[in-house]
């Protein structure tokens, strides 16, 4: 019998008791939205990134790379729009003075004590301000950027001089966003501080419907490929009146989290509107053509397509995701409690081999004897030089208890040293035992086939 998390908590003790996720700043009472991933989220969060980079830019051939700083010149928010317009409505109890989004509240009733004396909404930018240098003037505010997105639209003209793009092209990166949100919640699911992996595609204008549909069924897609059960995944069509305000529409997948369907990746259809405000009152333009719309500031941004003989804006389709978010998404769908046949109960995270941050623990059958350790450490380097990524030599001497904690932090496969091993023969052609996580099947790999072997099973 299996069952999953009934709530967000169990995940939460396990991943702080085994090193996946700390509560940030915790030795000064902790900071609300901000948190520290360990040594095992770390990995399963590079694993989750370096899974979307391969499919987003290795695998195809029409997308590029970007890696944009952090901190903005301010002019490009009021450009983008998100000076005026990244707000959320904020409203305060009277009560209890607490602060708190009024669009998540049930029944208009204060979500800390329950009073329903709440102030009138009011709008409250969520974008953090810093300032540069020495001097505290208005002149020196910048920002931290909302979304990775404003990086790769004021780079659009540097990437497009320096590689050959046609349309239809995209631009990808992964890194930080931070956003002040009213209310943190639910783990790392809203966080102030977060990495988002931003994928702009960018088309012909009269093709962007077609792009968009493409891009949420491709995106569904990986979801599924990461583990994520189809089932638990939803599209939702955004409202007309909840729509950004750069979107002319915009489908978010939703995941089943603990807490209910919420919103995992946003697919928007940003049209021209960046790459147009970001080209108006910009005198520097180094292009002279036939400009589309006669209007000399938007040819900046612009790119001439052979077949047009014209500038064209292009339409810009958005898959936008979390990485907390979807590092969470993949823990909830992994984390499983199981009665076994012999009713012992187990936790396991039952993750996809390739985003496990453990790839193979080997465990000698005696952790003081010298000729099973050694073979132990052998096989330990040879995956390791094979690439397989973290592989551990588990020296404790229980072995039960070992495939216990693997379980619990997800190693897919387990590698044990024995007797047998040192009676099959010499070298590479001696056995070992390799038991998976899942079906917790037992198998005598050779030595020479273990590295094709776990290959195989898609480490
Ligand atoms: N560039 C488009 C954009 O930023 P968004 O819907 O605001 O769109 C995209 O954000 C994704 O970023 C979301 O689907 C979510 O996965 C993630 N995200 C947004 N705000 C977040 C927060 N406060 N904490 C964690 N993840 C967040």
């Amino acid at each position: 019998m299996s069952q999953r998390a009934s709530s967000l908590d169990e995940l939460v003790a396990l991943c702080k008791r085994r090193g996946f996720i700390y509560p940030s700043s915790a030795l000064y009472g902790g900071l609300k939205g901000f948190f520290d991933f360990g040594p095992l989220g770390t990995e399963l969060k590079n694993n989750l990134k370096k899974a979307w980079w391969e499919s987003m830019v290795y695998q195809r051939e029409d997308v590029v790379g970007l890696d944009s700083a952090t901190i903005m010149h301010a002019d490009v928010f009021e450009h983008s729009g998100h000076l005026q317009t990244f707000t959320d409505p904020l409203v305060d109890c009277r009560q209890c003075q607490s602060r708190m989004r009024a669009d998540h509240l049930k029944e208009q009733r204060c979500m800390f004590c329950g009073s329903q004396d709440l102030t009138d909404p009011r709008p409250f930018n969520l974008m953090m301000k810093t300032t540069l240098g020495p001097v505290d003037d208005p002149s020196a505010v910048a920002y931290l950027r909302p979304e990775t997105a404003q990086g790769i639209f004021v780079n659009f003209k540097h990437v497009t001089d320096s590689m050959n793009l046609k349309l239809p092209f995209g631009m990808a990166q992964i890194g930080k966003a931070y956003r002040n949100e009213i209310t943190p919640r639910h783990f790392v699911f809203r966080v102030r501080e977060f990495e988002q992996m931003e994928l702009e595609f960018f088309v012909e204008p009269g093709s962007d419907d077609l792009w968009h549909e493409k891009w949420v069924a491709l995106r569904q897609q990986w979801w599924v490929e990461q583990g994520l059960a189809p089932e638990r995944i939803q599209a939702f069509h955004q409202p007309k009146e909840e729509l950004s305000h750069y979107a002319k529409a915009t489908v978010d997948l939703l995941y089943e989290f603990p807490h209910g369907f919420e919103e995992l990746e946003g697919i928007a259809n940003r049209t021209d509107f960046d790459l147009g405000s970001h080209s108006k009152d910009q005198k520097d333009l180094n292009i002279t053509a036939n400009v589309q719309e006669n209007n000399d500031a938007v040819q900046r941004l612009a790119i001439k397509e052979a077949h047009h003989k014209e500038w064209v804006v292009p339409f810009v389709i958005e898959p936008s995701a979390g990485v907390e978010r979807g590092v969470l998404a993949v823990l909830c769908e992994a984390y499983t409690k199981e009665t076994l046949d012999d009713g012992q109960e187990r936790v396991v995270l039952k993750f996809k081999p390739h985003l496990a941050p453990v790839k193979v623990a080997v465990m000698p059958l005696l952790k003081n004897n010298d000729g099973l350790v050694g073979i132990a450490r052998s096989i330990v380097r040879d995956l390791k030089k094979a690439g397989l990524g973290w592989v551990v030599l588990e020296q404790t001497g229980s072995i039960g208890k070992a495939y216990r904690r693997h379980d619990e932090i997800g190693t897919p496969f387990c590698v044990t040293v024995d007797f047998e091993t040192l009676e099959t023969g010499e070298g590479d052609d001696r056995t070992v035992t390799v038991r998976d996580r899942d079906t917790l099947a037992q198998k005598r790999v050779l030595l020479r086939d273990l590295i094709s072997w776990f290959n195989e099973q898609g480490l």
